[in-house]
């Protein structure tokens, strides 16, 4: 009875232990159920942003095989997420092995040290059809894991354009290098770039622009290069231009070495910054035949007016001279007055002279055709020389030359060329007139690209660098009895050969006159 009742409390409690239990369980449930569902419900949330995250994403093991692929891989990789998952390594999507070395070894790495490894990098993707993209990967393994995610982003078509624009760049850039215009870049006052021809012409530029350093610039031409300047520091005009005369940079500030540009400034962006292009153009040459065009085009109108002038002149002289002669035959017969005859003798010689003088007058005009003949430069030099020898003997000058043995022949007018040597022999023997001791004159002819040379040198006074382009002008002389025809018609004459004739000075400090008359005449 006893163990009933007892069983019965018994009952009693155990019911409602397990009503507690079962409600206990039930709240277990519930949780566990939430659980689930919010579990549910992330991991949807997950596949979601795996799914849309725009680029291919795939799960990789530590075995590389891909465990799981999103729909943006399935368009990359031209296979579908079952062709994929558990079943292909990244491996089978890398198109060159330099790349899948690489990436192995950052797999690997990144498993041990997930730091070591590069985050991201580029590679050469492969797809189901065999095509190759550019692929900027980023990698990182899932903490915790040795699993890693890999996005994959297709940048074949930015790396076409980037190699497009690279090209275009450096096509622009051989351009700019192999111009045959000086180019530089100044960005506040400095150079910044200079192309091959600019640093070839050596311009003395300095250090920056700001320092107004005009060291190498000729100094007439100063003023002009200061005002270029400012007007690139100051960027006021939009685009200027200038010429001007320099010395290039390590060469001595001669005659000689000066040369001509022409410059012009413009705005520009250069990598970004406000910048001022200059081009510098070469002038020396055609300088130097503009200066010959404007000297021939003085002398030939000079000329025109010598030879109006001796045409008026002549006959009524030559009239003279009859008159003279036989007023002098009368003379003689009458067999008196001397001091007539005297006075005669004088007349004729001076009224001798003018007609001479004429006559060199009349030769500038018109020196007549050279007839040009295959000619060894040496024979004219050679008559020349003799016809100065007793002359030169007899004012205690020494004669040296030195005329090449096997100069090939050259399209020449010997008569020609010998007067051109004489007159040059003549200047430079009455140039050491007042000089007593170490009397040379050098005569030297030889072959250079495809010119032949011939130098007169002598050891006298030399000509001053500022009287080196007047002593070719017609009628230009410092001596008294002279007429300043010599040099000017010797020009003439080389020019009419197609050649040159300049002055520079000799080994003994002296004048040097050079001839160069080329081997084949240009017909022009
Ligand atoms: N070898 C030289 N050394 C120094 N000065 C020279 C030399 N040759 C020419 N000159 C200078 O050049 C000037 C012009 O020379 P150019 O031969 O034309 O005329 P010129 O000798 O004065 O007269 P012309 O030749 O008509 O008799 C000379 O007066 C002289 O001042
Ligand atoms: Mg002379």
């Amino acid at each position: 009875m006893e163990d009933e009742e007892k069983t019965k409390e018994q009952l009693l409690t155990e019911l409602s232990e397990l009503r507690q239990r079962i409600a206990e369980l039930e709240t277990l449930e519930v949780k566990r159920k939430q659980a689930e569902d919010a579990m549910r419900q992330s991991e949807n949330e997950y596949r979601t942003i795996f799914e849309t995250t725009g680029t291919a994403t795939i799960i990789i093991e530590e075995d590389t095989t891909i465990s799981l692929a999103n729909m943006e891989f399935e368009r990359l990789s031209g296979y579908s997420k079952e062709e994929v998952e558990g079943k292909k390594r990244w491996t089978d999507f890398v198109a060159n092995k330099d790349d899948l070395d690489r990436m192995k070894d950052y797999h690997n790495t990144r498993r041990i040290y997930p730091d070591a490894a590069p985050r991201n990098y580029e590679y050469k993707f492969m797809d189901r059809a065999g095509g190759v993209r550019d692929i900027f990967a980023t990698i990182a393994v899932i903490p915790g894991t040795k699993r890693s995610v890999g996005s994959f982003l297709d940048i074949t078509e930015r790396k076409q354009a980037e190699e497009v624009l690279m090209e275009s760049e450096q096509r622009f850039r051989d351009l700019v290098e192999s111009s045959l215009t000086g180019i530089c870049i100044i960005q506040d006052s400095r150079i910044v770039y200079q192309n091959k021809k600019q640093l070839k012409l050596r311009v003395p530029l300095g250090e920056s622009l700001k320092l107004m350093d005009f060291r190498g610039i000729h100094p007439d031409d100063v003023e002009k290069v200061k005002q270029f300047y400012q007007g690139i520091i100051s960027r006021e005009v939009r685009s200027l231009g200038t010429d001007f005369r320099f010395y290039p940079e390590g060469k001595i500030d001669t005659e000689e070495n000066m040369k001509w540009v022409y410059c012009q400034a413009s705005l520009i962006k250069y990598q970004g910054k406000d910048s001022v292009l200059v081009n510098m153009m070469d002038m020396t040459k055609s300088k130097e035949l503009e200066r010959l065009l404007m000297m021939q085009e003085k002398m030939s109108s000079l000329g025109r007016v010598a030879a109006g002038i001796a045409h008026e002149i002549r006959n009524p002289l030559s009239g003279i001279n009859i008159y003279l002669s036989t007023l002098q035959k009368i003379y003689d017969r009458a067999d008196s007055l001397d001091k007539v005859k005297g006075i005669i003798g004088q007349l004729q010689s001076a009224s001798g002279k003018i007609e001479s003088v004429i006559r060199r007058v009349m030769d500038f005009s018109k020196p007549g055709e050279p007839k040009f003949v295959p000619t060894n430069i040496n024979q004219p030099i050679e008559e020349a020389l003799q016809l100065s020898s007793v002359t030169l003997r007899k004012s205690k000058i020494k004669l040296e030359k030195e005329l090449s043995e096997d100069l090939p022949l050259c399209n020449a007018d010997p008569h020609l060329i010998e007067e051109v040597i004489l007159n040059l022999i003549t200047n430079a023997a009455e140039a050491m007139k007042g000089i007593e001791v170490d009397k040379k004159i050098e005569v030297t002819s030889f072959m250079r690209n495809k010119h032949i040379l011939v130098k007169v040198s002598d050891s006298g006074p030399g000509v001053r660098s500022d009287l080196k382009g007047k002593i070719f002008d017609p009628f230009y002389t410092t001596k008294a009895a002279n007429t300043g025809i010599g040099l000017s018609l010797s020009h003439r004459v080389v020019t009419d050969h197609g050649g040159a004739l300049s002055v520079g000075t000799s080994k003994w400090g002296g004048a040097e006159f050079i001839i160069e008359i080329p081997l084949e005449k240009e017909t022009a």
